[in-house]
Order: C-alpha cells, then structure tokens, then sequence
C-alpha cells in the first residue's frame, strides 16, 4: 500500500464521530438531532426526522404498528459534515417501547450524548441506557435540555448524575436564571456569556467578558441572578470536579452543558465541544486481539438487522459498523462465520430518511447490506477472514410470554419464524424443561406486537401470546443447577444454547435464590 492511502485512511478515521442519544421518551432527543441534522445542512427544515403525531406519520414508518401507534420503531443512522468533521449519528428507538436494538446500537457507537430533561433529571429509560454504555466504558457527553421551563436547581441535577447513574460531571456552562427568567449560560472555558435569546436564532449571541465577576455580567444577568451566579461559578470552582480530560474519555467523568434544544440555545456550542472532546473510531477487540481502525484491512460487524424497509421488497437490511480499512462498493469480504467470500454490491448509506448507494465509506461509518437472509447479529465480515469481533452482549430481558401457535398444522412455518426473529434479534426464546414449553424474553412490549405481526404477515401463523409475570432473568453458572430450588416465583428454562436461565417474578424471589443458592453465578447476561 501506498503511503498516500494509509494518509488517506488516518485523515478519514479522525474526522469522524460516531454517536447515540440517549434519553428517556420526550426528554427532545428528536428536537436535538434536528437541529444538529440543520448545523450539519443535512436537512433544510426541522420536523423532517420524524412525525411526532400519529397523522404525520414519517416517510420511514415500514410497518403497520407504527402507523397505529404514531411512532418510529426502526433506529436509523444519519450523517453529517460539520467543520471538517463527519458525524454518525445513531439513532434509538424514542418510545417508551424501546427494544433490545436501542441497546445493540449503543454497541456501535464511540461515544453516547446523554440528554436530560431539566425539570425530569435522570429517567428510568436513560438510566437503563447509560448503563450499557457505563459497561462499555465509552465517553458520555451531557446536554441538560429545557432550560426555558422551570427546572430543577443544576447542582441538584449534577447531585442526581452523581447519585443514580455513578458518574462524576464538570459543567462546560452554567444557567443565568432559568424558565421564563433564563438569561443564558455562562461559559466556563471561553469565559463569554452566551446570550438567550427566545427564539431559533441562527447566529449566537455571545459577550465575551474578563471571568464571571465582570461587571457585564452582572449587567446581563441583574443583581439578583448575578449574585446567584457567582455564588454556584465559585462553589463549582472549589469544590467541583477538575476538567480532566483523560477521565472524560474513559468515561468516569461527564462534561455537562445547558441549553434548550427548541429554541436552537446552547446546540451549537455543545456541537463544537462534542466534536473537539469526543473520540474518533477506537480501536475494537476481536478474536485476533485488538483491531485498529488504521488497518488496511477492511472489517465490521453487523449490529442490528431490520426487516421490511420497504413493504414493496420485503428485503432484510443488515447494518454494518465499519471497524478498520476502507469500505468500496463491490469489494469481495470473507463472511467469518460462513467462511465464505461475499461481494458487497449494494450497500447503502443513511442521511436523515433517504437511503444513497455508498462507494466509499470509513471506520465508524455505519452501512447498509441488503440481505437475503445470510446475516446474523454479531457477524463479522473481513477482508482475508482471521478475526472475528467479540459477540454481541444478549441484555437480559424484561417481559416474558409463553407462545403457542393456533394452528399445529402451521408448526414448521412457525419454528422458521422463530428461527430468523432470533437471529434478527427481535426475541429471545426460551423453553421450559421437560414440557419444552416456548417462552419468549425481550426488553420492550413492543417487540411482542411486532413478533405476532410479522408471523402472521410473513409467515402466514397465528400465534397466541399469554404473559407471564417474571420480570428478571439470571444466566446461571456453577456445577450443581436444582430445578427445585427455583419453583417459588420462579421457573428455570433454557435458552437456544442449552444454558440454565432462572426466571423470577421479582427481585425478591431473585435475592431469595442468590442466597439459597451461593455456589452458583446470577449472571444478567449470557455467558
Ligand atoms: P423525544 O424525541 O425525546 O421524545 O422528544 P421530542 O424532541 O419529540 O420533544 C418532546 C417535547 O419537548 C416536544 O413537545 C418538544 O417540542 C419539546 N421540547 C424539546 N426541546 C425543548 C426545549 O428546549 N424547551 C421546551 N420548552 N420544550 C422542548 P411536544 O409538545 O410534545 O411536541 P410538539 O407538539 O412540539 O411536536
């Protein structure tokens, strides 16, 4: 290879960004990628990333149930340039029926931007998602979102990062005043106050000023926000966290801006920081250790596969996160698993709603394959094989339903359904021991709609779903496994790989059977 395209290579990796948001429902997740989507000139009006109401459903909606329920299912990725930057941004199911994509995605992403409601703080569903990016270790960028509406006092807000989720922060900016008296923020680093002004202004109005106690702040502010000010800028001074740079990238510490996402107030700025603070594409483990993002060799893994994109084809889209090398149309890669070679013919890229046939495309970079059914979850395609990325973490799921099918003539078309919604990764299944009984396991109500949907739509069967009341499910490891220790508001079953799960209908009984049972691992993932 030539020096010119190893040159090439680094140039594209470290200009790229690749993120999620995470958030809880409402918390203005879709308002926020819009008006980064406008920054990026990715889009010209606002409101083209998704309908929020159930009669302005979006251009992407690929299947009844969203229609009905006015929402967006798929999680899309959408891409922009911004000041010699290129960002990905990964797009999370919004809904409080978010499903185990939401999680698998954040698996694709180098660094997540945890967006608050100011006056909600820290929600169940962000709680949930911080999580997994914790146990990845990745930077985790804050955006305290509403400032216009009363909120809650921001050294409240930090104390709540702090207390539920564990993580130490460092405001960037803080409030002058907020809800109907909100003023702006103060910027600690540049030392300026960047001025509120109401409405979605284009242009940021900012007074650079000498520190906090400049007189032209307690002229924007008045005395009474001023003397507020100064009080909480001098308390952060001493008794906050110290920038460190270092522990933001490991993802201990939370750099936190303020903002209101809706009036355009604070994005820009955040955007800029975000692009200067956040990592580029980081190198990956894989079964050959490490990989680097500067390799030649082009590798990936595929993270989520959606069915049904377009109604017209039903076609399966597997989407690939670039790991190392270049990506160009066409390219014959090793499909690891399969151990045969592929040609990569008509991969797509995603800006906002339209799908573009790609040529070229970088680590970080999130494509398209079309795929006639070869892809599973956790797959690794590379260029001369010899690697494969380590699996796919399986999230414990939340809500279980025993299945039966109506018809029994319709069996096999009904364990092929199964099958591939396994391997697309829309349920878990497990079978109770003895009887063999299916029960299916996922994070989210909705994922229970779009499996008797689709195996009514796709495979023609009719199924019957019956809750059940466990809530929690521990992978279990240790040698002496007693089914009849787990019989009191719990089942043992086994997933497709033969491993013991215990299900439990509360945490209780969950306790309960850790101490009966101390030889033995509870483990919330599969080993
Ligand atoms: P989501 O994707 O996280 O679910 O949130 P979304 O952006 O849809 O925002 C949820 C609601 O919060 C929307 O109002 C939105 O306009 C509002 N919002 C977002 N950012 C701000 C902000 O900075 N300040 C204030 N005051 N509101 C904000 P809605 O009435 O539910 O929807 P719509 O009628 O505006 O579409």
């Amino acid at each position: 290879m030539s020096i010119g395209t190893t040159g090439k290579l680094q140039e594209e990796v470290q200009k790229r960004r690749t993120f999620a948001i995470i958030s809880h429902p409402d918390a203005g997740k879709t308002t926020l990628t819009e008006k980064l989507l406008l920054f990026g000139g990715a889009i010209r009006l606002a409101g083209t990333v998704k309908g929020r109401k159930a009669n302005r459903h979006a251009t992407s909606d690929w299947m009844e149930i969203e229609k009905q329920r006015g929402i967006s299912v798929t999680s899309s990725v959408m891409q922009f340039d911004y000041n010699g930057h290129r960002v990905n941004i990964l797009d999370t199911p919004g809904h409080q029926d978010f499903s185990e994509d939401t999680y698998r995605t954040l698996t694709a992403a180098d660094s997540a931007v945890m967006l608050i409601d100011s006056a909600k703080g820290v929600e169940a569903q962000t709680k949930k998602l911080f999580q997994v990016c914790r146990q990845r270790g990745i930077p985790i960028f804050t955006f305290i979102n509403k400032l216009d509406r009363e909120g809650q006092n921001p050294f409240d807000l930090l104390e709540e990062l702090e207390q539920v989720l564990g993580i130490r922060s460092y405001p960037m900016n803080w409030p002058i005043g907020m809800g109907k008296q909100f003023c702006g923020v103060y910027d600690r680093k540049l030392t300026q106050v960047e001025l509120f002004q109401g409405d979605d202004h284009k242009e940021i109005s900012v007074r650079k000023v000498s520190g906090y106690d400049d007189p032209v702040v307690k002229e924007i502010a008045g005395e009474y926000f001023y003397d507020q000010l100064v009080q909480d800028l001098e308390l952060l001074d001493v008794a906050g966290d110290e920038f460190d740079y270092e522990k933001i990238r490991a993802g201990e510490l939370t750099p936190v801006f303020f903002g209101s996402a809706i009036n355009n107030f604070g994005v820009q700025t955040f955007l800029e920081n975000f692009l200067q603070l956040a990592p580029s594409p980081t190198p990956r483990k894989s079964t050959a250790g490490l990989v680097d993002p500067l390799n030649e060799k082009f590798s990936g893994y595929i993270f989520k596969i959606q069915a049904n994109m377009n109604p017209a084809h039903r076609d399966r889209i597997a989407f690939l996160r670039i790991c190392s090398g270049k990506f160009e149309r066409g390219m014959s890669v090793k499909h690891v698993r399969v151990g045969k070679d592929i040609k990569l013919a008509q991969p797509q890229q995603f800006l906002a709603q339209d799908r573009d046939i790609v040529e070229d495309a970088y680590p970080g970079d999130i494509i398209g394959l079309f795929d006639p059914g070869i892809f599973r979850i956790g797959d690794t395609l590379c260029q001369g094989g010899g690697l494969e990325f380590d699996e796919l973490p399986t999230f414990s799921p939340e809500l279980f339903s025993k299945v039966t099918v109506k018809n029994a003539l319709k069996h096999k078309q009904f364990q092929k359904g199964v099958d591939q919604l396994t391997e697309e990764g829309t349920i878990q299944v497990f079978k109770t021991i003895g009887f063999e009984d299916m029960i299916l396991g996922v994070v989210g109500q909705l994922q229970f709609e779009v499996f008797e949907y689709r195996m009514k739509a796709e495979y023609g069967v009719e199924v019957q779903l019956s809750r059940m009341s466990y809530q929690f499910a521990r992978w279990l490891v240790g040698d002496e496994i007693d089914p009849g220790k787990f019989r009191i508001n719990s089942q043992l079953v086994k997933d497709k790989k033969e491993n013991y799960v215990a299900l439990f209908e509360n945490e209780y009984a969950l306790r309960t059977a850790m101490e009966k049972n101390p030889n033995l691992k509870f483990l919330e993932m599969a080993p």
